[in-house]
């Protein structure tokens, strides 16, 4: 799946002077939405719960390869592991530049990713093991609904990912904006490079005592 097959989604721009008060919009919008949402939600919620892990959520998954050698620059795909959304990403040049640029850095709640959202071997400007490719669980991290991406240079500066619950933003390396309500980064999955466009889901070579379980906010 590419960006151009997404359903299209909310619009607003942080950058925009509009963006601020149409997100008070968007907010007031949301709560009026939340019950259809959260109960569109709630099965995903709720198969966080249960036997998974004294946590309350799944930790333990079958490792997934992912080709990545079909995935065009600029285009993305989405796809499921265990019971988690996870988006994969190629990026073009020019969006890997963006993800170091001063004025998106500034609107980052925690751009050089201290929370421990991701492996160490992912804990760079771009959160993933090589700038071109990059892998996010696509959770919420307020109230886990399921983020969209959106793959537009400015729409915030790098493109990134968008929940439509209550309007909480993440760049293109899923970093968390200011001033939404999600307060962390999206997590990463450990993975490895099996070759250059062949990823293992599973488990970090770099920081293998990194697991799902390893997480703080999902
Ligand atoms: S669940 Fe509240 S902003 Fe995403």
């Amino acid at each position: 799946m590419t960006d151009s097959d997404s359903p299209p989604y909310h619009q607003d721009n942080p950058t925009d002077g509009h963006y601020g008060r149409r997100r008070v919009l968007g907010t007031a919008a949301g709560v009026v939405g939340c019950a259809g949402l959260c109960a569109a939600s709630w099965p995903f919620l709720d198969s966080l719960n249960g036997p998974h892990s004294a946590k309350g959520r799944q930790t333990t998954f079958e490792p997934l390869d992912i080709d990545l050698s079909n995935l065009a620059p600029g285009s993305h795909r989405q796809l499921t592991w265990g019971n988690l959304p996870v988006a994969v990403t190629h990026r073009t040049k020019e969006q890997i530049k963006a993800l170091t640029q001063p004025t998106l850095l500034a609107q980052l709640r925690d751009p050089t990713s201290r929370s421990r959202q991701q492996p160490a071997d992912c804990r760079n400007p771009w959160r993933s093991l090589v700038p071109d490719y990059g892998v996010y669980v696509g959770i919420c991290t307020h109230l886990g609904c399921v983020t969209r991406f959106r793959n537009l240079e400015n729409d915030p500066p790098a493109g990134g990912f968008f929940c439509g619950c209550h309007g909480s933003w993440f760049d293109g390396a899923g970093r968390v904006l200011k001033n939404v309500p999600a307060a962390y980064n999206l997590p990463v999955p450990p993975a490895t490079l099996l070759a250059p466009t062949m990823l293992r889901l599973g488990r970090s070579a770099a920081d293998p005592a990194f697991t799902m379980a390893s997480i703080e906010r999902m």
